[in-house]
């Protein structure tokens, strides 16, 4: 069970996670919504907020993000890089690659990243990555919201979704360590941070190209302005996704695939 004590015993950090108003709440209505409001105040770079529920959690694309009591784990971390945030657009990339690499790192489970941050594990969803940006204060801020499914009780979840999603511990076959796992994320995604703001952009996309599941695939793209069919072939510089159609190279920024 996530403690915020534990947590920070297991920190090997310097920033990621070190902030003295770290936050953990027993319910909240979304961990990014929190830190959003916390960053226009001033909140310094790798404070983190918890919650071990949340009553309006969000997902991509306006969905909701379902987060009932000590099932996931529902983490936002921030950051404030020195470049804005447009000039480093892979950035979500890396975080999914600091995830990905901090369930190994705990778990052992190898789990997959389908573009753009979907976390997935056998063909079903883990969990999912909500980048927000805060842009009032003189620095501008990055919220990183990680959901990740911890330990499901099947019998509450909606039919429409039991199909498609699975949960860490299942995964891994034993009860995980969500404290060790979100101690880890952050050291992972200091790592990620550090070297994206030095430039070395290119060994975080081999990174990812190594954990994706998207690449080689016949995809279906939609969310964009045009519905688009065709191979995915590559990722880019700026995170987008390049796609092999009938008629062309396409890339595609945002938006949904289906694989
Ligand atoms: C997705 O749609 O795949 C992204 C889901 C992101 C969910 C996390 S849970 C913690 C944080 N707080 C939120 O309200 N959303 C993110």
């Amino acid at each position: 069970m996530l403690n915020l004590e534990a947590f920070e015993s297991l920190l090997k950090t310097s920033i990621s996670g070190r902030s003295s108003n770290n936050e953990l709440w027993d319910s909240i209505d979304s961990t990014n919504a929190r830190l959003l409001a916390l960053a226009k105040d001033g909140a310094k770079e790798g404070t983190v907020v918890f919650a071990r529920a949340q009553s309006q959690g969000r997902g991509r694309q306006g969905r909701q993000w379902i987060s009932p009591p000590d099932s996931g784990l529902y983490m936002s971390l921030l950051l404030r890089p020195e470049k804005p945030a447009a000039e480093i657009p892979a950035i979500t990339l890396a975080v999914g690659v600091a995830c990905a690499k901090a369930i190994l790192a705990t778990t052992g489970v190898r789990i997959g990243l389908k573009w753009v941050n979907d976390l997935v594990y056998q063909g079903k969803k883990l969990g999912g990555i909500l980048a927000e940006m805060q842009m009032n204060s003189d620095r501008s801020a990055i919220v990183i919201g990680i959901g990740i499914n911890i330990s499901f009780d099947a019998a509450l979840i909606p039919e429409e979704l039991a199909h498609r999603i699975i949960w860490l511990d299942q995964a891994a076959g034993t009860a995980c360590d969500t404290n060790a796992l979100a101690a880890e994320i952050c050291l992972q995604m200091e790592d990620a941070y550090n070297r994206m703001m030095q430039g070395d952009v290119k060994a975080i996309l081999d990174e990812w190209r190594a954990y994706s599941v998207t690449l080689g695939q016949e995809i279906v793209a939609s969310g964009t302005s045009k519905e688009l069919r065709g191979t995915a072939i590559d990722i880019t510089e700026s995170g987008a996704l390049l796609v092999q159609t009938a008629t062309g190279t396409e890339e595609i920024f945002g938006g949904e695939i289906s694989i």
